[in-house]
């Protein structure tokens, strides 16, 4: 079977972890400082503070918003739960908006029409590894979480996606563009933000009482991306050129991902494609050829919640698919994908 998505680790990355490991300073300490550091310099911002997963970079950057069960969240419906999860966790009412049905991304005159007084933060995820509409959203005046889980390399207008939002959070789970197992990072160029995260990230040795968290990376997950953030550009490159080479190939047969706005550059975290065909029999078939494919979000959050009106969003998740990129894609498993999609797509 050829996976739909695969981690990439090399012997730099495994010597990092073992030396970190025979150290005997595994928890969280200089390690996880050196990549907080080192990521925050690579987005162009003040600071991060590392995390056990997105998730919880997503909690902390609603708290430290000092956002409460009185306040409302917008975010899109197209994505994963973990980001309605969060918005829960902080007992915030979600106010789910549609997405353009060519980026995938939050459509801003939606969000314009749904905004009320007590929307306090707005999610806005980068999907797939393209960014969405920054300027338009940072122009609201309401604070704004970029969620860049699958977006790290992205650029909007020439700055790094992670770099407009007064806070930013990333994961690095197994199968993000880079990887610490599981991990996330909040960032930020909010000395405030960022000391209110740190303290709530960590619960030992603290004079006050307040509810705190332990959402601590340890050392050796630190230096694993800390190992991969600096093949990264070298991964969105290769990403880019598997990009490239199916646009080519598919370009006659669907709608390819939109890269076409010449403002921002996609990471191609995920290569999807709108299909003319339905798209639960091509993914069966896929699969029946070994190839894994699967739709890019595994069910829209309205349908989670009974909502309707989410034309785009319902449309979006009828037609995409996700076609198998990764780094580690081989020539030969490159060529087998295009063939069955050439084959399979109309
Ligand atoms: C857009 C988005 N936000 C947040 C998350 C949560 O990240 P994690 O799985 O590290 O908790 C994900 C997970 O894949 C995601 O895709």
């Amino acid at each position: 079977m050829i996976p739909h998505s695969r981690p990439t680790i090399d012997e730099t990355d495994i010597q990092a972890v073992s030396g970190v490991l025979h150290s005997g300073s595994i928890a969280q300490g200089g390690a996880v400082e050196k990549f907080e550091q080192e990521l925050a310099g690579y987005i162009g911002v003040k600071g991060g503070v590392a995390t056990s997963s997105g998730t919880a970079a997503l909690h902390l950057a609603l708290l430290a918003l000092d956002i409460t069960g009185k306040d409302t969240v917008a975010l899109p419906s197209y994505v994963c739960t973990a980001v309605l999860n969060a918005v829960h966790y902080v007992g915030a009412l979600p106010l789910l908006i549609d997405v353009h049905p060519d980026t995938f991304n939050m459509d801003v005159e939606d969000l314009k029409r749904k905004l009320r007084p007590q929307v306090k933060a707005i999610i806005v995820p980068h999907s797939f590894g393209l960014a969405a509409d920054l300027e338009e959203i940072m122009a609201l005046g309401i604070p704004v979480i970029e969620d860049c889980a699958q977006s790290i390399g992205a650029t909007y207008k020439n700055k790094m996606a992670g770099s407009f939002g007064n806070i930013s959070i990333f994961s690095f789970y197994a199968t993000k563009m880079l990887t610490t197992g599981e991990g996330g990072m909040v960032v930020s160029d909010s000395e405030e933000f960022l000391r209110k995260i740190r303290d709530l990230r960590d619960y030992d040795n603290r004079e006050n009482y307040v509810t705190r968290y332990n959402y601590k990376m340890t050392d050796f997950q630190a230096s694993l991306g800390f190992s991969q953030l600096k093949k990264l550009n070298h991964f969105i490159e290769i990403r880019r050129n598997i990009a490239q080479k199916y646009n080519n190939e598919f370009k006659n047969l669907c709608s390819l991902p939109a890269s076409h706005k010449n403002d921002r550059k996609h990471i191609y975290y995920r290569y999807t494609v709108k299909l003319r065909r339905d798209v639960e029999s091509f993914l069966k078939l896929s699969k029946e050829k070994g190839i894994n494919c699967e739709r890019p979000v595994f069910k829209p959050l309205h349908r989670y919640l009974n909502l309707s009106g989410f034309t785009n969003t319902d449309r979006v998740w009828e037609k995409a698919v996700s076609i198998p990129i990764y780094p580690t894609l081989t020539e030969k498993n490159m060529n087998t994908i295009v063939e069955f999609v050439k084959n399979a797509a109309l």
